[in-house]
């Protein structure tokens, strides 16, 4: 996919942060210059096109477009302060104010600030696509919102570009409480739409059984995978001990490591 990095015909605010986003994305950039998007895209032979926007990059595919919105993290901590309603992966994970929680498929990132809001401390966010580490981590740099309760633990995430094999591998023995996954299905989920953009840019590999081991190293308390209700992953995976959620359709694998 052949992408380029451009500003709002505004112009840009801090370039010296845009200077970041590019050596974080590794992407050309393309001066406006007063084009539009589209002739900015046949000029250049690009599939897509980043605006770096003063809320944060914005990736421009066709009639699609992909940049961070914690919406999906705003309804489930939502639920929680109105409704007490318990948050599966958090049920899933046993997550507890003070625990250390690394995110191996940061995505969205929704997962990730739903962990930070319960564990009131910093949450690790691993994502091996470049495009969506970057736009994820300056969206949510970015972001701002008087509702302080989202805003906050949004500032407590570290993202990483990585493959959580490799980050996993240089991580020393119980050295974060809880290591969680969330790997793109391998039967999608049709009704959800805020991963649609995403499965275009996403890493689509399966976990492997060396990962989960690597994994319950690095895990004090519990590794905990995310899947398909009925999905044959966790006995491929060996874990046994699943819970299931009839109402998203979503199943939380769970080892204790004891
Ligand atoms: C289903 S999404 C995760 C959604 C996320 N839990 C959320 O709440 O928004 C899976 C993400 O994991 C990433 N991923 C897949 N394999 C990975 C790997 N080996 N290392 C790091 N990230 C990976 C994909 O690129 C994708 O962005």
């Amino acid at each position: 996919m052949n992408l380029i990095v451009t500003s709002p015909l505004s112009g840009v605010s801090s370039s010296s942060e845009l200077e970041e986003f590019l050596s974080d994305i590794g992407l050309p950039y393309v001066p406006r210059s007063g084009k539009s998007l589209g002739e900015l895209l046949r000029e250049n032979g690009a599939d897509g096109v980043i605006i770096w926007q003063e809320q944060g990059p914005v990736l421009q595919m066709g009639d699609e477009q992909f940049f961070f919105h914690p919406s999906m993290a705003k309804i489930r901590i939502g639920a929680y302060r109105k409704k007490k309603q318990e948050d599966p992966m958090i049920k899933a994970c046993g997550l507890k104010e003070g625990y250390s929680f690394l995110d191996c498929t940061l995505g969205l990132g929704a997962d990730a600030i739903v962990a930070a809001y319960f564990t009131q401390t910093t949450v690790v966010g691993i994502e091996s696509s470049p495009i969506i580490a970057a736009i994820i981590k300056w969206g949510m740099r970015r972001f701002v919102s008087d509702i302080s309760w989202l805003s906050e633990p949004i500032t407590r995430i570290q993202v990483y570009n990585s493959d959580h094999n490799m980050f996993l591998s240089q991580q020393k023995d119980n050295s974060f409480d809880v290591v969680y996954f969330d790997p793109m299905f391998r039967q999608p989920l049709l009704k959800s739409q805020p991963l649609s953009p995403l499965r275009k840019l996403a890493d689509p590999r399966p976990l492997s059984n060396n990962t989960i081991q690597q994994a319950c190293r690095v895990a004090r308390c519990r590794v905990v995978v995310k899947e398909r209700g009925l999905g044959e992953e966790f006995k491929r995976l060996g874990i046994e001990n699943v819970l299931s959620t009839s109402r998203d359709k979503v199943a939380y694998g769970i080892i204790n490591i004891s």
